[in-house]
């Protein structure tokens, strides 16, 4: 037997040495510590500093504790040997650890066999043990008898097994904890040994099914009680093991988390509530029970109300009877009210429907969300902290809340009790600090909502629909006179943008901004304006980069103010292109506070994925990207500049005289405006004769006497009639403007005259805009149509030509009985 210990020892220190694993050590003042948790040690190492004072060696594969391993180790007094896979421990292992006060060997697989009755036998300061999730099937009653200094003792819960003298022995218990504990019940005796013991604190996390009223009743010192985690019983049944603290001082009961069947639900009954004042107690949880009803009443029957600070319902599915809330004011030193999270229960059972009370007031009620009356709520006067979260008011609207006795609370929580509009108000919170009304519709929003809490220091609304219940506040009404503001949370608001006043009265106290999840595309606020910010968080938003004078701002600021500003941008949508080069630089360069590194992800030039810091790394291919594109911009602009330049000098060549008509036209309408008023039926001369001077003489003789002296018509002749110091080309088209026909009188030198083509554009312009046939044509010499100018040519279908042979020409004594001249006469005045 012992030489194969011996090879089985020196297999380990093999194993040992080939891990080659180290502890670590380091001291503060007197204390050393050795650290060899988790190194794969089988044994215990031999280089451990002699003057170690903690050692920890848990998370290894000791299996065995042999004689003497911690001999040199004399100054130790904190030992470590939890999860060492630990089953078997020699009597004399821990000799020498004569400075030993706390010893964990939890989770090991120890039983009563493991541990020699004379273990600890060295170790008699021995203060804190820990034995639990072991294998223990009796409890080592022996061992402990020796621990007289025990203060600490935790240790497996063993059903059906009584406490015996060990337990009785230890005189100096104070905390005493069952881990695992399988007990199921717990009778008037099962605690009698530890009748002459101080314990202080007790846990109980068990499988309880059974207790008897005196339980408890040797634990009259007791400080701390957690009977939580008994799965299988109903609190209100629990309750009754108070009995045996009656009248007793007792800081903190804890008896959350114990019933936990799905299917069914607990009532407390007001005697049954009322137990919780059977004993002076200060704190009280009794959160995750399933209890649907807390009778009304309790509250007036326990003994001790004066004592309770603190209680907790959270995590139940109280839906029944709340009016408990409003006895609360009997509750005179109740600092602390935890109701939140009450959640519904998909069980149907007996529930005690009481329509009075706090369920009228803030339950399905239309009549009362539609009133908007002020409602009344008196508080328990020391109340300072409630939170008051998804309890689960359904579909209702806010309403005006005056509280009294509120003087003193300075928190508030009513996240996520969904009100349908917050087209209420509160009054008599005045000294809140605190107030969260997220998840409320407030589309609809009494901007006086909060006005009255002129303390208030921390206002959390998120996902409260503020964009629309904030669009139209122009003046910040909301936030006004809210001096002392630090923190707003308005995240997930679906904000686009801000009234600019909105945190007029912030400016000097804000210092924290939360703005994430909403849809700001811009920087949303003016940060000069603010003289504390520290830090902003604009995640999730839409941004696609800063613009240049917001970074600029934000830098100022930063630099002004000395302030270290943080800004949070991560999950935003940002681009990292030609627009945002400025923008990926600054990311990188900037004095502010990011987050994510810097590193956000962004959409890269190519319209990949990338991230700014890999864009920062490529500035210059981006850069160069841009170039090349304004490149490709000018060139463009410059061609289809070129394009668009050279067809309209083509049209206008084209249509050049039209062109010239109209400009000449309007140019004339312009200058006489108020001279051609009705103008447009009577003409001042029935004709216009455009000629030239060769023709002179034919014009001013024969053409004259026939038509104005003979027949008394007005014809404008350029040499007479018209106006001295205008353009010329003015005032042809005012003659053409003020005839009734336009004469041209065609030689060879008319068509030769400058003037000629002119007049004759001119001419047919005003025909085609009055659409009319208004030219007059008279040939002098004989001239083929090829020759003729070509506007002319086009239109020769549409003009009177008058041909006019020799006798007309040499004409000049009055003889007009020619057909040319009636022709001619009845061709102007037609
Ligand atoms: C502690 O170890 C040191 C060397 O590491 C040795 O010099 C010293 O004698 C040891 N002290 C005791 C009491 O064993
Ligand atoms: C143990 O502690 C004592 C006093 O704290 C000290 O004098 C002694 O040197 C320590 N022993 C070792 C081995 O370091
Ligand atoms: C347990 O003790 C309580 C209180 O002393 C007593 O009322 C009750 O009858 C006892 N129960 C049993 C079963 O002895
Ligand atoms: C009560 O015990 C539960 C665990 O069972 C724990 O989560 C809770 O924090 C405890 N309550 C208090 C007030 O300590
Ligand atoms: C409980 O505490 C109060 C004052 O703190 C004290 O007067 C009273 O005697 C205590 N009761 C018990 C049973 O210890
Ligand atoms: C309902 O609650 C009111 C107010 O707390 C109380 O006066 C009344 O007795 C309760 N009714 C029932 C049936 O419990
Ligand atoms: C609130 O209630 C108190 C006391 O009941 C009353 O004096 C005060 O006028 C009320 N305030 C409002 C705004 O209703
Ligand atoms: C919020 O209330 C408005 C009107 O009061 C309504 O139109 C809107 O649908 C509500 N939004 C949600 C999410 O309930
Ligand atoms: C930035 O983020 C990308 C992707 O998340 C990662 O691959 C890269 O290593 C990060 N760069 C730095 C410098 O952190």
């Amino acid at each position: 037997m012992k030489v194969l210990r011996i090879v089985y020892l020196a297999s380990l220190f093999l194993v040992n040495k080939s891990l080659s694993s180290k502890c670590t050590t380091f001291r503060t003042g007197n204390d050393v510590f050795t650290d060899c948790q988790g190194r794969g040690f089988r044994y215990v190492p031999r280089n451990i500093p002699n003057d170690t004072t903690c050692l920890d060696l848990s998370d290894n594969e000791l299996s065995v504790i042999f004689n003497f391993a911690f001999s040199r180790l004399k100054n130790v007094s904190s030992l470590k040997l939890s999860s060492a896979q630990i089953s078997v421990i020699d009597s004399k292992a821990f000799s020498g650890l004569v400075k030993l006060t706390s010893l964990d060997l939890c989770y090991n697989t120890l039983d009563i066999h493991s541990l020699p009755e004379n273990v600890f036998d060295s170790s008699s300061f021995l203060r804190i043990l820990d034995l639990s999730k072991n294998n223990f099937r009796y409890y080592p009653e022996k061992v402990l008898e020796k621990l007289t200094n025990l203060e600490r003792l935790s240790i497996n819960g063993i059903n059906d097994q009584t406490f015996g003298n060990g337990f009785r022995s230890l005189r100096k218990l104070t905390y005493l904890n069952f881990e695992p504990c399988m007990i199921t019940r717990i009778d008037n005796n099962t605690f009698d040994v530890f009748k002459n013991i101080q314990l202080k604190e007790l846990v109980l996390n068990c499988k309880i099914r059974y207790v008897e009223p005196g339980a408890l009743i040797p634990f009259q010192s007791i400080e701390s009680l957690d009977i939580s985690k008994n799965f299988n019983v109903r609190v209100s049944y629990l309750l009754q093991l108070l009995n045996g603290l009656m009248n007793r001082n007792v800081t903190s009961i804890n008896f959350s988390n114990n019933f936990r069947h799905v299917a069914a639900a607990d009532v407390l009954l007001a005697s049954q509530f009322a137990m919780i004042g059977a004993v002076c107690l200060k704190e009280v949880d009794l959160s995750h029970n399933n209890i649907v009803s807390i009778q009304s009443g309790g509250i007036n029957l326990m003994k001790h109300k004066h004592c309770l600070e603190k209680l907790i319902l959270k995590e139940n599915s109280i839906w029944g009877d709340r009016s408990i809330v409003i006895e609360m004011v009997k509750l005179v030193n109740l600092r602390f009210l935890d109701i939140s999270n009450q959640a519904t229960l998909h069980v149907k059972t007996k529930v005690n429907k009481n329509k009075t009370g706090l369920r009228r007031l803030v339950m399905t009620d239309t009549k009362y969300s539609s009133d908007r009356l002020t409602i009344a709520f008196q508080l328990p006067r020391n109340l300072q902290y409630v939170d008051a979260s998804y309890f689960g008011v359904r579909s209702t609207g806010l309403i005006n809340l005056n509280f009294t006795n509120a003087g003193k609370l300075d928190f508030f929580n009513l996240a996520g009790n969904k009100f349908k509009d917050c087209l209420g108000h509160f009054h008599g919170l005045s000294h809140l600090q605190t107030l969260d009304i997220s998840e409320s519709n407030c589309s609809e929003l009494d901007l006086k909502m909060i006005s009255f809490m002129p303390y208030l220091k921390t206002l959390i609304s998120r996902r409260t629909h503020l964009n629309v219940g904030l669009q139209n506040d122009v003046n910040g009404e909301f936030l006004k006179q809210l001096f002392g503001l630090r923190h707003i949370d308005f995240s997930d608001n679906g904000f686009v943008r801000f009234n600019q006043n909105m945190f007029v009265s912030q400016y000097r106290s804000l210092i924290s901004l939360d703005l994430s999840k909403n849809k700001f595309s811009k920087f949303p606020i003016q940060i000069s304006k603010f003289s504390t910010l520290m830090k902003l968080s604009l995640m999730q938003n839409q941004i696609t980069f800063l613009q240049k004078s917001d970074m600029n701002n934000l830098e100022n600021y930063q630099r002004d103010k000395n302030i270290e500003f943080e800004l949070l941008l991560n999950d935003n949508h940002f681009v990292c292109n030609c627009d945002s080069i400025d923008f990926l630089r600054w990311l990188q360069e900037t004095k502010v506070t990011l987050d994510k590194n810097r590193n956000y992800s962004c959409v890269y030039i190519d319209n990949s994925q990338k991230t700014t810091v890999y864009a920062y790394k490529h500035l210059e291919f981006i850069e160069s990207k841009c170039l090349s594109k304004i490149w490709l911009t000018i060139t463009i602009i410059l061609v289809v500049g070129f394009l668009f330049i050279f067809t309209a000098s083509v049209i206008a060549y084209k249509y050049r005289i039209t062109l010239h008509f109209w400009y000449l036209h309007i140019r004339r309408k312009y200058r006489h405006y108020t001279a051609l008023e009705g103008d447009s039926k009577e003409y001042k001369y029935n004709a216009f004769v455009a000629y030239c001077n060769e023709n002179e003489e034919w014009v001013c003789g024969s053409l004259v006497n026939y038509l104005e002296k003979t027949n008394g018509l007005a014809l404008c002749l350029h040499h007479r009639d018209f106006a001295a110091g205008k353009f010329i080309m003015d005032n042809i088209i005012d003659a053409i403007f003020e005839s009734k026909k336009v004469v041209l009188v065609i030689s060879e030198e008319f068509l030769k005259s400058s003037w000629c083509e002119f007049e004759l554009d001119m001419a047919r312009m005003k025909m085609f805009q009055d659409n009319r046939d208004m030219l007059v044509v008279v040939l002098l010499d004989k001239i083929s149509p090829s020759q003729m100018p070509i506007s002319l040519q086009r239109i020769w279908k549409k003009v009177t030509c008058l041909e006019v042979d020799e006798t007309i020409c040499t004409n000049q004594n009055g003889n007009f009985e020619h057909l040319f001249w009636k022709r001619l006469y009845e061709a102007v005045v037609m």
